[in-house]
């Protein structure tokens, strides 16, 4: 009886109506509009209301013609970048109550073009993720595409670049960059943290191949270590930093003062590994 009576005013508690906030949204359609312009929206916000909530209110009660992009709704999928009063943050994670304020000012993020409202065009980066070949680059082909066993990788050689393996591809960095902003041809640090990502992944044998994609005017050489990326980064890769260790591994590689190892061997089917019983057989592959 004590625990449902919790979880009942638990329940009371997210319904209430804490507050109403104004919501100042930038709105833009090329299509239809000279130029971008602010639209207010009163918000009822209750407890534990994101940012995506109050846009998903506006939606689905004000004006269905907002437009914003957004998915998992968890941090996970990347796609709900927006500057929200003067910081770029992701929505879905960004609580109302946490803001402090009754205004909320939303707008797309800095440095992209907008396609409609809050959609910002996030092509350029990721064209410049794809253009740095962001994944493990081996000799051995005939390995990779039939493998015999798994790439020897020791728990200290993973934790090497596993925080800069959690990006998600949100942006958020390249909207807080100073160098993105007045430099179109900066890699920016997004793509540049996932170089250090995957010259730092023993398996990989690309660092050279990537080293002469990036070393050229656009490349690491132009981050000024503002730092900004890393202070807004979700995930905490901290994209400033691997540019800084990046720019040290390359000029140590240029001065042939370092050498990298592996990549790193296969190794063979594991010794007197036996089923346990009673598991199940995996299913037919579907492709
Ligand atoms: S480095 Fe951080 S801020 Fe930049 S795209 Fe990846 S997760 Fe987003
Ligand atoms: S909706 Fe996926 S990160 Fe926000």
């Amino acid at each position: 009886m004590a625990e449902q009576a919790k979880v009942s005013a638990e329940t009371q508690d997210t319904e209430q109506i804490v507050k109403t906030v104004t919501f100042h949204i930038l709105r833009y359609d090329p299509n239809r509009d000279a130029k971008p312009y602010i639209q207010d929206f009163q918000v009822p916000v209750r407890r534990g209301m994101t940012v995506l909530d109050g846009l998903v209110y506006i939606k689905e009660n004000l004006d269905g013609s907002l437009a914003w992009r957004s998915s998992c709704r968890m941090g996970v999928c990347g796609s709900c970048g927006m500057f929200i009063n003067s910081f770029p943050r992701l929505a879905c994670q960004t609580q109302i109550l946490h803001l402090e304020s009754n205004d909320i000012h939303v707008k797309p993020m800095p440095n992209y073009d907008i396609i409609k409202d809050l959609v910002p065009d996030v092509m350029p980066m990721l064209m410049k993720h794809k253009s740095v070949k962001p994944y493990v680059i081996r000799d051995d082909m005939e390995e990779l595409e039939s493998p015999t066993g798994e790439y020897f990788q020791s728990p200290q050689e993973l934790e090497n670049y596993i925080q800069f393996s959690y990006c998600i591809k949100c942006g958020l960095c390249l909207a807080a960059c100073p160098t993105v902003a007045t430099d179109d041809e900066y890699l920016g640090p997004q793509a540049l943290a996932q170089v250090f990502r995957y010259n730092r992944d023993t398996r990989d044998a690309g660092n050279e191949e990537r080293y002469r994609l990036i070393d050229r005017s656009g490349g690491p050489w132009s981050c000024h270590f503002a730092g900004a990326c890393s202070d807004v980064c979700p995930k905490g890769v901290d994209p400033g930093f691997a540019i800084q260790l990046l720019k040290r591994d390359m000029l140590l590689h240029k001065l042939r003062l370092k050498k990298r190892p592996g990549p790193a061997p296969v190794m063979g089917p594991p010794e007197k590994a036996e089923r346990r019983p009673n598991i199940p057989e995996p299913p037919e592959p579907t492709v």
